[in-house]
């Protein structure tokens, strides 16, 4: 039908409390994306947009402008959001038909969008939440047709972004380094990350923001998306010629693993996604405030989160009976409440090239199994919790002798192995139901209230059991997400760890099962500063596990003080992580010190907004407190020698201009030599606190101490007036 002759255009509009989209929905065709953005009006109205754009020269005679489903078929350029085959037909696939489903009028949508040429038939479901104005988009596609159809890339969303994005604030990273922030400028070359390691993974966080000119950590306009997905993914983010940007993200497929039987269906993951005026802390909080309304806590409702004592970098492997009951004692002594045995209980596990899969007690190291040591700390006030491992099995193992066909690989090829381990196939049911039965077991034999769930390797061949081999990332996916509902089902009361040699599986989805999740391997408390930073930006800091090392940390050789140590750990859920017998009287009570602090401001810590900031020379600061910033929790980290004779004052702008605040430091700095030279302000700030204007902390700021190298500056500001 020519452009001309169509009916007119209705338009869906969505409204959260501080941003909008409107789609404009032309008959026969997927709605065009008009707008995602700040809030508009309710009554905001648009021009039907191709009678706004005049023809380019030599170009198609019929404008074709972004809609929430681009593809090949409307004769559109950019990247498709969907790239699919039947035996190499109906490869342009073009919308004919889109009808709208309201879940809830105003907030929530299924555009139902159908290609009668191509026989499929794709279901995007968008919902705007007006609480968190956090965006929630996903895909389905059904194949139609009489024959396979081959997908080989469906986005589970395509955003628009105006035309004054200017950078994309990525995060690469490794084992022992995660969420580090890479900055790419956006232009007219595709920008592109992509992850095929079978996991979220340590090197390629799913997700993005993307800012404006002007904008910072507290004001300006950034979008912010994520992929919910704990597998293979891509996102990219295309140059338009209308000058915006198409920002897609989805799993990454590999081959055949979107072959779709007549019938058959396929869902993308979930894109969550959101835009703030409030700079990045303003984005940060939308993520916040979605994620803690998705988390699934036992009772319904989150506890205090317990202060935890993990084993690994105290023993390693070499647990012995005695000894650890001897930790859990010294442990229960400086206040932890939870005490978490990790790698080396189980069958065979000497180190780490034996024992994956044998999910039983080792009776060499613990003769009368673990209940003892379960009673022991239950008696000390302590509740038990237990690491595992259950999607992995060493070739040297009971499991895999009994089971080879289990892993996953490919018939005919040599298996690959990764920290002297392989992949099972937990989508085969047997296996499935092997660990169910096994997890099971202890859960109920033991009295296990926690389990750090870990996966220690990439996955590649990972092709299906039976020698089949198709590609099992998906599935394999899908099968850890299940166990895990399964086994929440019948243990409700067992909260649960996502770790992945560190941070490798740390995402929206996985966060749907468990309740914490392990930032990194690296606990060097100045790399935590930054690692946890490039964390905040999406997660709220009361599931990030965070814990007080050893100095000098064993994965840097760098040593800090217990002060810097602890502070840095207590802005996550508190652990420790060292053996705690072998510290000096002294220090224990200093740690016991350090505890008790975090019990105090733990509730302040894990609710409410966080705002973070740089300062100048080296200053890194991060505030807890109500999203009025009434009462204020102010965490400062020096992460480098000063470079300044006098430190600047360091700005918080977050605060209110209009008010008075107290302004009281909470933790002496001298005790461990961390002031350099006191000064008069900064008596009196630990004395008796000082009454100070929001404009002027905002203005020009808070003077700072002038303190030695990796310390932490911690202070309360109360509003007091008006
Ligand atoms: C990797 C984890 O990140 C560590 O904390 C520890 O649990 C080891 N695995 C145990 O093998």
């Amino acid at each position: 039908m020519p452009a001309h002759a169509r009916p007119p255009a209705t338009f869906i509009a969505l409204h959260g409390t501080h941003s909008s989209l409107l789609l404009e929905c032309p008959p026969h065709e997927a709605p065009l994306w008009r707008y995602w953005g700040p809030r508009l009006p309710d009554s905001a109205a648009a021009p039907a947009l191709r009678a706004t754009r005049a023809l380019p020269s030599f170009m198609l005679d019929f404008d074709q402008p972004l809609t929430v489903l681009p593809s090949f078929g409307v004769g559109w350029f950019g990247q498709s959001a969907l790239l699919a085959h039947r035996n190499g037909q109906d490869f342009a696939q073009a919308i004919t038909a889109c009808e709208i489903e309201w879940l809830t009028p105003g907030q929530s949508l299924v555009l139902h969008l159908n290609d009668a040429v191509a026989q499929l038939r794709i279901d995007l479901r968008l919902s705007l939440d007006p609480a968190s104005d956090v965006l929630t988009l996903q895909t389905g596609i059904t194949n139609l047709g009489a024959g396979a159809l081959d997908v080989q890339w469906l986005a589970a969303a395509t955003l628009p972004l105006p035309g004054q994005a200017t950078q994309v604030r990525s995060y690469a990273g490794q084992h022992n380094h995660e969420f580090m922030l890479q900055t790419d400028t956006l232009s007219r070359s595709l920008w592109r990350r992509e992850n095929r390691r079978g996991r979220t993974s340590h090197d390629c966080f799913p997700g993005a923001v993307v800012t404006t000119p002007g904008s910072t950590e507290h004001s300006g306009l950034v979008f912010g998306a994520h992929l919910a997905w704990s597998g293979n993914h891509q996102q990219s983010i295309e140059w338009l010629h209308d000058g915006q940007y198409q920002w897609q993200l989805g799993e990454w497929l590999a081959p055949g693993e979107g072959l779709l039987q007549p019938g058959e269906h396929l869902l993308t993951p979930e894109v969550v996604a959101s835009c703030s005026m409030q700079g990045l802390n303003g984005l940060a909080a939308n993520f916040h405030r979605e994620l803690r309304a998705r988390l699934n806590w036992p009772g319904g409702t989150m506890r205090p989160r317990p202060v935890h004592l993990n084993t690994w970098e105290a023993f390693y492997f070499d647990l012995e009976p005695t000894d650890v009951m001897a930790l859990a004692s010294a442990a229960a002594e400086v206040g932890i409440e939870r005490f978490v045995l990790d790698d080396g209980w189980f069958q065979g596990r000497h180190n780490d090239r034996a024992g994956l899969g044998d999910w039983w007690t080792d009776t060499g190291k613990f003769p009368d199994g673990l209940a003892p040591l379960a009673s022991h700390v239950n008696a000390l006030g302590m509740e038990f919790g237990l690491w595992v491992e259950p999607e992995m099995v060493n070739p040297d193992s009971d499991l895999f002798r009994a089971h080879p066909d289990w892993a996953l690989q490919i018939a005919g090829r040599a298996l690959i192995t990764g920290r002297h381990q392989l992949v099972l196939n937990i989508a085969h049911p047997p296996a499935a139901d092997y660990l169910f039965e096994k997890l099971s077991a202890l859960l109920h034999s033991l009295p296990i209230r926690y389990l750090k769930w870990d996966h220690n390797r990439d996955l590649t061949t990972a092709a299906l059991a039976g020698g089949v081999g198709t590609a099992g990332y998906r599935v394999q996916v899908l099968a850890v997400y299940a166990l895990l509902a399964r086994l929440r089902e019948a243990h409700p009361g067992v909260e649960i760890e996502s770790c992945s040699g560190g941070g490798g599986r740390i995402d929206f989805a996985m966060l749907r099962h468990t309740h914490r999740v392990w930032g990194s391997d690296c606990i060097d408390a100045l790399s935590r500063v930054d690692i946890q930073r490039g964390f905040g930006q999406f997660f709220p800091p009361e599931i990030l596990g965070s814990h007080i090392g050893t100095a000098p940390a064993h994965t840097t050789g760098r040593s800090q003080s217990l002060a810097f140590r602890a502070a840095v750990a207590m802005t996550g859920h508190l652990g420790v992580e060292l053996d705690v017998r072998l510290l000096s009287a002294t220090m224990r009570e200093q740690l016991g010190a350090w505890i008790g602090r975090y019990k105090a401001w733990r509730e302040q810590i894990h609710h409410g907004q966080v705002w973070r900031g740089e300062g100048a020379d080296s200053l890194v600061w991060q505030a807890h407190g109500d999203p009025e910033a009434n009462n204020i929790l102010l965490f400062v980290f020096r992460t480098a020698p000063s470079s300044h004779r006098y430190t600047p004052p360091l700005q918080l702008p977050m605060l209110d201009a209009r008010a008075r605040y107290r302004v009281q430091q909470l933790v002496a700095m001298d005790g461990d030599g961390a002031l350099q030279s006191p000064a008069p302000f900064f008596s009196e700030l630990l004395a008796s606190g000082v009454d100070m204007d929001g404009a002027w902390l905002a203005q020009t700021g808070l003077p700072m101490p002038r303190a030695t190298a990796e310390t932490c500056f911690i202070v309360r500001l109360q509003r007091i007036e008006p």
